[in-house]
This record gives C-alpha cells, structure tokens and sequence, in this order.
C-alpha cells in the first residue's frame, strides 16, 4: 500500500475575508493544443490583513511573475501544493498590479476541469475550483472583478464572457463589465457554426442570441434557441429579471463533466442538453433540454448577479435556481405532471442520499472535496426547502421577499443566512427553526393518527429525524402540512389548508364535520418528509379516485402498488385492490393522459427495496424483481382490453411535435406498450420499431424488445444507423444492461466495454455504461458479485483520468449496507479495493471513505 496522504477538511466555521480587493483582471491567451500560453494582470487593492496568497494548480509551468512589471526573484515566492505566496516583502505598497505568464497543457486534460480539448475545440470548466488550473487567482466566489480578455488563435470562432469588443483574424477581444467570481469565466475557441437570433428585453435592449455547435448540428440546435427565448421572457414577467449584455451565447460540448455551465454571458452545455431532432431526441430529452437552457439562464440573476460567498453556500444558488426552473416548466407544460415528476426523482435520488452514509445537510459545514457537493441535496432538496418557505410565507410574501433579495445584494456575493434574513425583513416571520432545514441533514418521518369524535376530526401528528453522519440529535423542524377533507360521496368538504406544524408532537381538529372524511394529507407534497399513517386499500383507492389535489391522488396509488410489491416480495400475494383502482383511473378519458401514465408506472425496484429496508427487513433484490414483473404482468391480464383501446387512441398522428400534450399521449400509449409486451412476446415493439418515425417510439419499443429477448437484430439495426450520433449510441450503450434480464446484465455490460466505441473518457459515455447497469437493480445487485466487480474495475481505471467522474458515479454503492451478508461482504470488497488504489483522487477517496465508513 502506499501511504495515503491525509486530506484536508474545509470548515465554514474557518471563512476568513480575502485581504485583497480585485479591481480587473486581464487575460491574454496564447492557444496551443499541448502549450497554451496565459498571462494574467491582477490590480489588487488591499482591504484587510495578511499575506498575498494565490491559488494555482501543479500543473501550471511558471515562466514569469511580477509586480507593477518587475520581475519577481525566486526568493519573492513560495509555491507548496495548490498555493502560491508572495512573500510581504515583495508588495510595493497596498495598490498594485500582480501579472503571470504561465504555460499550460490542455491537451493532456483528461479531468475535463480547468481548459481543455474536446474534439479539437478549447473549452473551459471552472466551477468549482477549475480557474487554478488556468493561471494563478484567488480562486473563491467572494473575490469578484471585472474581467478582460484577449484571445489569440487561429480557430475561427472565439468567445469569452461578456460583451465583444474587437475581432480580428487569428485575434478576439472581450470584456465583461459585471464583476465575477473566476469560477464564471469561460472561453471557447474553434470550428462552430451558430443559429442566431435576437431578444427584445423588457426596457429595449437588443440581445444577440447565439447556439453554437459543430457544422452539422445546426438542424438540431432550433429547440434550444426557442427555449433560451422563452426563458428570457419568463424571467422578465415571473421575477422581472432582465438581461443584462449586449450578447448571450451558448455552445455545446461533447465532453462535459455535468449537464451545463452559467458562465456569464457564455453557457457551456454538454451536447446532449442543447442538440435534439425528433429522429434522435425523445420527449423526455426535449423537457430536459427546455429547463436546463432556463436553469443556465435563470442563473444570470440567482448565481451571477448574487452568488455564493463560499462553496458552503451552494445551494442558495442552486437551490434557488432549481426551484426557478421547477416553477417555469410547471408554467409551460402540466403543472401537476411536474410535481409528480419532481417528487419522483427527489425520492429516488436524495431521499437515498439522506438515508444513507452520504447525508449531509442542503448547507453543509464542512468538505473535504467541493466536487462532490454538487448533491441531490444541494440542489434539489435546497429547491424543496424554498418551495416550503414560499408555502409558508405565501404568493405575496414569497415575492416581496425576492425583490428584496435582488435589491439588497445584487452584486454581492451572499450566504444563506442574508437569504433568510430578506425573508424575515419582508414578512416579519422568525426563521430561526426554519433555518434547521439548512443545516440539518436527514428526512423527517411524520406520523399522522386520526380521531373522529361527535363531528370532530383530530390530527396528531408526531415528527422524528432518524441520525446522520455526525448529527446524532435532531430538534423539530417546522413543516408545512398541507389538508384537505374529502366527505363519504367523493366531495371535497375542506379546502387546502396549511397546517405549521413546529413542535416534536401536535394536534390540529376540524370541528362541525357531519360525516367522517378521508383526510387527504401532504397535499402537493407539501414538505419533504416520509409520512406514515394508517390508511386501508379501501381508503387509499378512495382518494385515488376522488381526490382533488393530484400529487396525493398519484400518491394513493403508488401506495397500493408499493404494498403490493412489499407484500409479495415478503412472499404474499397480490392484493387486487391496485390492479381494480388503476384499471378505473386508466378508462377515465377525462383525465389527462401524461397523469394516467404516471399512475400507470409502478414504484421502481430500488424504492421497494428502500421501502422494505425502512420496514427492517433486508431486500432481496431478485424477489424484488419477481414481484415487479408479477404485478405487471397482473395489470396486463386484468386490463388486456383497455390497454389495448389506449395503445390504439392514444397514436399521435400527423408531424412530431415536443409539446407537454402530445408527450402526454405518446407516454401513455407507450406505457400501455410496455404492459402489453408481457402478453404479446414483443409484437406490438417490433412492429413500432419499424414503423415509427420520432426516437421516443422507437427507443421505447427497443427496450421493450430487449425485455422480450428479441432485439438482437433490432440493437444492430438501430447501431448501424446511428453509429455517426454520438448522443444516440449513448443510449444504444444505456439500454442494454439497463433493460437485460438481472442474470446477464454485468456480462453485457462487462462486453460493451470492451468494444472500440466504448469511448470510455466521454463523460456521456461512461455514464451510460455503467449508469445502464446501474439502473438495473437486480443486475447490479446480482448475488455473484459480477456487477460490483464490474463497477469497480471502471472506477479505478476512469479515476486516474477523470476523478469528478469516478467520484460521482461512485454514489451507485450508497445503498450497500441495506442487503444481506453475501451481497455486503462483496460491495465493501469492491469499495475497499477502489480506497486501496495507489494514487487515488481526493474526489473517490472522500467518497469511498464516507461509504465505508
Ligand atoms: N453550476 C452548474 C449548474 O448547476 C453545474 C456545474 C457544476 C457544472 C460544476 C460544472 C461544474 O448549472
Ligand atoms: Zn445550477
């Protein structure tokens, strides 16, 4: 073993002013692939005591420093790891201009962080810390210049942030007059081409807009413009937030560590969230791509204007921002359907998060790498914990608070404490409990009992966070319950009402009730907690079909499957009260289609398995997987009629259109395929697979063809024809373990890596693979081992190239410790043999060692 070396933990608790105000900084690039050339001049002015200490990668190959342009001795500085300090004697006095030449190497830049080349064109990524690898800075959101930026270069098309200022061949030149943390800088430089267009902002500004891609991805570039649009108007008339320069550009990346970047004035966006035609992009694809083109821009404002004063604070940009973008789909497509979806996911990614080793709070108070922060938590239970505050304060209070926001700290860089503060300057409301949803980890459990006396309802509802790694004691946290009742014949007999609850236990009635009603609770999911209450299939059926607030009538339902599903891997039987309610709700033509066929989805294995854990009992992933095939395989037989009418109504006819209506039918239709496919041996896919024209029909089919193991000329054919689309082969790659039978899942996938396109260094790629087999719960759980085996081996090797890839991809052990003894023993050998790598980065040490743990 080598010895490792000890990382370092960052606490908040040690943030400390930088000393140094940051007037300008202006660059000049010198590009080259393999000996890029950077000179920096930085007029600092001091503000406070201590030393001159910059921040610069190991990677950085000094060929000169100065001082108001004298040349510094050797004995001026000291370098040592990531830190260069300039000793006191070397500063004239509290002004002056600090300046660098460095050479780096983007051609060697595998980590895809700092300046980089993807297919022949520069790129940067700078969040978190990337900028240190570019040139010497005090590399922190707090420290916020102006910046100016010369670029030379023989590539054609050169971008950086803000607005242009001078072109010429070979030379570009530009400035961005609104002070920015570095981590916002970006540069571009290569062969793009752009679909422009224009924006009128509200007080007459003309923005030149730009999507810039690779010649022969024009075509698929239209989607992004029209949602960049519609973002900038929604801003406008929701928040009254303008743009802010004379130009907005975006370009799309093949190789992209996340989904985009918010660079001011120039998004960076891997090219699987801006590039979509219907032969190649599903649905779902086209929803994503709408509202990460808003989240990018919804950030110019929560982000750029007002950012983070340190990485601790992440979640007041990201938070707020996920919460933004959440809002405007809800604006443009199905509001409810939104919600749903949002849950889903928020169940699916964070709530594991926070039940397992990797829990932290939205805020954290302290890391040891910022890269793996960039959490479910962080984002989208941070976007949770402002739709609870909105909740809580109400519509108007929501907005006074906002404007205020923006007013008092536009050109700050703020911390969680000023965003509350702006919510209690504007309602009167004290936070200080609200507060704990910052800076507790964990989800509550909230228990509901009913009491029904003479007219009279009683709620009792009692709260308790199970420990987190390191917060052992939980106080009460105010949630934000949201009630309505439901009487005997189906009416609502109250309306919505939100009940605070504040305290560990409290009661809440509702007097002059004639009849007992069902209680319909955690409207809209009204906080995020695990509710436990005691509801029979009779009840829970009863408001799947009467109630009037869709998230808890989706709920009812998912609660009907969830039992059936825990029953049955407990070795019980089906209980039909689901396959009845979901057969009624599914022949209601009044109710919207994209709604049926989230109903008609049955909770994921991976939740079951979560569910049965919770309960105490230890999952077994293949039983698990049995019983999900049963119960569908129920739900085919008792509705075969009805499924086969929607799979026939529900054909959307004439040219593909990405709208929230036709969508809702296409995932009807298809859902009502995939049921179907359980009798049918796979007809009905393979006859679409030939037949339909739009990638959502014909991916759909593909997988339902792999399900029944007849796909093996269809995967070829699909392969031949998309082998030039990267985006597309990605999925090709994704499918295959993800929809293969558990017992051949790791060797399919252990087989596709081993192919010449398994471009393994591509982000999307990697992704792909093992995120495919990931997704397959019994197939990554498969008792010999093979799929933790698989897994690891991948992680190391992409480690010493990529580390925030391997890091994150790490997250697919967090749920070791559920399952049994064999599977245990043979998880924790796979981590421990990733911790044991020689060379390990800080990123998968952290991460492997808080799994461990
Ligand atoms: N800030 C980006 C976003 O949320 C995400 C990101 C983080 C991208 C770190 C790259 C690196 O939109
Ligand atoms: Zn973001």
């Amino acid at each position: 073993m080598t010895p490792k070396k000890p990382i370092q933990t960052q606490y908040l608790a040690d943030y400390r002013p930088y000393p140094f105000h940051l007037n300008e900084t202006r660059l000049r690039f010198g590009l080259s692939d393999s000996a890029t050339e950077v000179t920096s001049e930085l007029d600092f002015t001091r503000q406070g005591e201590g030393s001159l200490i910059l921040d610069g990668g190991t990677g950085l190959d000094i060929l000169r420093l100065a001082i108001d342009g004298q040349e510094l001795a050797p004995e001026d500085f000291t370098r040592e790891g990531e830190m260069l300090s300039i000793a006191d004697s070397a500063l004239p006095g509290d002004s002056f201009t600090f300046s660098a030449t460095v050479r780096i190497d983007p051609s060697s830049n595998t980590a895809f962080e700092g300046l980089y080349l993807s297919g022949g064109m520069f790129c940067t990524q700078c969040e978190a810390e990337g900028f240190r690898h570019i040139t010497f800075y005090p590399d922190r959101p707090d420290v916020m210049a102006p910046f100016r930026v010369v670029i030379d270069s023989e590539q054609p098309v050169l971008l950086s942030n803000g607005n242009p200022v001078g072109q010429e061949p070979g030379r570009a030149e530009w400035h961005d007059p609104w002070p920015k943390p570095a981590y916002l800088f970006a540069l571009v430089a290569g062969d793009l081409v752009a679909i422009s267009d224009s924006y009128a902002t509200q007080s007459g500004r003309v923005v030149a807009l730009n999507v810039w891609v690779r010649p022969g991805d024009q075509d698929r570039a239209g989607f992004a413009m029209e949602s960049l649009i519609k973002s900038m108007k929604w801003d406008e008339e929701v928040y009254g937030r303008e743009y802010d320069l004379d130009v907005f550009n975006i370009v799309a990346v093949d190789d992209f560590n996340m989904g985009a970047m918010e660079n001011k004035g120039l998004n960076i966006f891997n090219s699987k969230l801006v590039l979509a035609s219907p032969e190649t992009a599903t649905d779902a694809d086209y929803e994503r791509i709408e509202s990460v083109i808003a989240h990018e821009y919804f950030h110019n404002w929560t982000g750029n204007r007002i950012t983070c004063r340190d990485w601790f604070q992440l979640c007041l940009k990201e938070g707020l921002t996920v919460f933004r973008d959440q809002q405007f789909t809800s604006d443009l497509r199905s509001a409810p359907v939104k919600r749903i979806e949002d849950v889903q996911s928020l169940r699916a990614r964070q709530f594991r998060e926070d039940q397992g080793p990797l829990a932290h709070p939205p805020r954290p108070d302290h890391y040891r790498e910022i890269n793996n922060f960039y959490t479910a938590t962080v984002y989208e239970k941070g976007a949770e914990v402002i739709g609870m505050l909105k909740r809580l304060v109400g519509e108007d209070g929501y907005k006074a608070a906002l404007d205020l926001y923006f007013d008092r700290h536009d050109g700050d860089a703020a911390t969680i404490e000023d965003w509350l503060l702006v919510f209690e300057d504007a309602t009167g409301r004290d936070l200080a409990q609200f507060k704990r949803w910052y800076t507790d980890a964990g989800t509550p459990r909230l228990r509901m009992d009913e009491e029904w006396t003479d007219g009279t309802l009683t709620l009792r509802f009692s709260q308790e966070t199970p420990p987190t790694p390191g917060q052992d004691d939980k106080q009460p946290r105010v949630i934000p319950i949201a009630v309505g009742l439901i009487g005997p014949n189906g009416d609502e007999t109250r309306p919505t009402e939100i009940l605070e609850m504040t305290d560990a236990q409290q009661s809440f009635t509702f007097e002059g009730l004639g009849a007992r009603p069902v209680v319909s609770v955690l409207r809209g999911f009204s906080a995020p907690v695990v509710l436990d209450r005691d509801l029979d299939d009779a009840g829970r059926a009863f408001l799947l079909a009467h109630d009037t607030d869709p998230f808890v009538r989706w709920e009812a339902g998912r609660e009907l499957a969830l039992n059936a599903l825990q029953s049955m891997a407990q070795g019980g039987s089906a209980d039909p009260a689901y396959v009845d309610a979901i057969g009624r709700l599914m022949s209601d033509d009044d109710v919207d289609p994209a709604f049926r066929a989230l109903c008609l989805q049955l909770p994921a294995e991976e939740e079951v398995a979560g569910r049965l854990a919770h309960a105490g009992v230890t999952p077994d992933p293949d039983t698990i997987h049995a019983a999900h095939m049963q119960l569908a395989h129920s739900v085919a037989e008792a509705h075969e009629d009805l499924l086969i009418r929607l799979y026939q109504s529900m054909e959307v006819t004439g040219g593909y259109r990405p709208d929230a209506q036709d969508a809702a039918q296409r995932a009807l239709r298809l859902i009502a395929m995939a049921r179907l496919n359980l009798l049918d041996g796979g007809e009905r896919a393979a006859t679409l697979f030939e037949t339909a024209g739009n990638m959502t029909e014909r991916f759909a089919a593909l997988s339902a063809m792999i399900r029944a193991g007849r796909a093996d000329a269809a995967l070829e054919t699909f392969r031949q024809e998309f082998a030039d689309n990267r985006l597309v082969m990605d999925k090709w790659f994704m499918i295959q373990p993800a929809a293969a039978s558990p017992d051949q899942a790791a060797t399919i996938a252990a087989e596709l890596s081993q192919r010449d396109d398994f471009e393994w260094k591509n982000p999307n790629r990697f992704r792909a693979l093992l995120g495919g087999l990931a997704a397959n719960h019994a197939g990554f759980h498969a008792a010999d081992g093979l799929g933790y085996d698989f897994t690891a081996d991948w992680l190391i090797r992409m480690d010493a190239a990529n580390p925030q890839i391997a890091a994150r991809m790490s997250t697919v052990f967090e749920t070791w410790k559920r399952y049994d003894a064999g599977r245990r023993e043979k998880s924790l050998a796979a981590l421990q043999r990733i911790a044991a790598t020689p060379r390990l980065s800080r990123n998968s040490e952290e991460m492997v060692s808080r799994m461990i743990e």
